[in-house]
């Protein structure tokens, strides 16, 4: 067995070998081009393959993120071994040296996917048993869970007028972004939402610009997004509202009007990450609990 640093000409076998060997995922090439090559940490260093004769039996990509207020974090985005090839020692082989660099490069700690903002589930899910036992093995510490929403789009209208003239006689209009309204927005996730300010950043560099706002005295009070991660996979958010602006139906609104686009791409399905307000998305959209994420950390000195 060789260890191998992950180079494009590798892409799609790699993305076969995880849509293979990551049953409760799916993973289109394009998906796992975004999760590697894409991520503006990508480190060639800690993208790593397990080979014999040139096929690939393990893969593990990792990433360092500086995080403003939390500090250096290394992650764990993707981890895989082929079927046959499990409990030889491969993955602690890659995690190894990933760990190491993580240690060299002064991080504070290290967590299993969530690598946010590009981050491919916001957990492990504990359905993959052996990971479990593999991240515990590991030393890594469970400390939270959460869980992802499904929303169903078919057979919903999401009609928001009757709400959006009712907010605008209070003063409130309801938008989507447009390229003059960055500014103001990005004042706005800053002072409230400032751990969202790449999701946010990714919305405007899409067409149709991919984010709804609240506009209150010329100020952003409110926002929902979409497509800002896991691009063409109906991932819905980040959202948010400023507390002060809450209880008036403006969250529903902003939420329906990104579903009711995401209806429009084609989606029969948005996925709502990483939540969050259950009942909210209960509520306004029947969104229904999906999938349950354990999140692991291991703290290093
Ligand atoms: C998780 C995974 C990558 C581990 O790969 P691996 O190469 O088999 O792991 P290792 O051989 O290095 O295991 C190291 C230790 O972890 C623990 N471990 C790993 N798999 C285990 C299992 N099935 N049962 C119990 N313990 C296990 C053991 O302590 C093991 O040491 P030991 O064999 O000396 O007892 C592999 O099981 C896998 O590909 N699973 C499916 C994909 C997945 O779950 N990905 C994460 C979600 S995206």
């Amino acid at each position: 067995m060789i260890i191998t640093q992950l180079t494009p000409a590798d892409l799609k076998s790699a993305a076969k070998f995880c849509r293979i060997n990551m049953r409760f995922d799916i993973m289109p090439d394009f998906l796992f081009k975004e999760k590697t090559f894409d991520d503006p940490d990508f480190d060639p260093e800690l993208a790593l393959l397990a080979k014999e004769n040139d096929e690939i039996i393990g893969l593990m990509v990792g990433v360092i993120r500086n995080h403003k207020k939390i500090g250096k974090i290394g992650y764990i985005k993707l981890m895989a071994v082929k079927l046959s090839e499990r409990r030889k020692g491969i993955a602690s082989k890659l995690y190894e040296i990933i760990h190491e660099r993580f240690v060299r490069e002064g991080c504070e700690r290290e967590r299993i996917l969530e690598s946010h903002p590009n981050y491919f589930q916001p957990g492990l899910d504990p359905f993959y048993t052996e990971a479990i036992c593999f991240v515990e093995r590991m030393g890594f510490k469970k400390f939270n869970d959460t869980a992802n929403m499904i929303c169903n789009l078919v057979d919903q209208k999401f009609d928001t007028s009757k709400d959006e003239e009712k907010l605008l006689k209070e003063g409130i209009l309801i938008k989507r972004a447009e390229k003059n309204d960055f500014e103001r927005t990005m004042d706005f996730i800053l002072s409230e939402f400032e751990l969202w300010e790449e999701e946010v950043k990714n919305a405007f560099k899409n067409d149709p610009i991919s984010i709804h706002i609240a506009i209150y005295n010329d100020n952003v009070v409110a926002f929902s997004a979409y497509d800002t991660n896991n691009l063409n996979t109906g991932w819905f958010g980040p959202m948010g509202t400023s507390p002060e602006m809450r209880g008036k139906s403006i969250g529903g609104v902003l939420l329906k009007r990104c579903l009711r686009d995401q209806q429009s791409q084609g989606h029969q399905f948005a996925i709502i990450p990483w939540v969050g307000p259950i009942p909210f998305y209960s509520h306004h959209c029947d969104a229904k609990v999906h999938r349950i994420f354990w999140r692991y950390e291991k703290v290093l000195n």
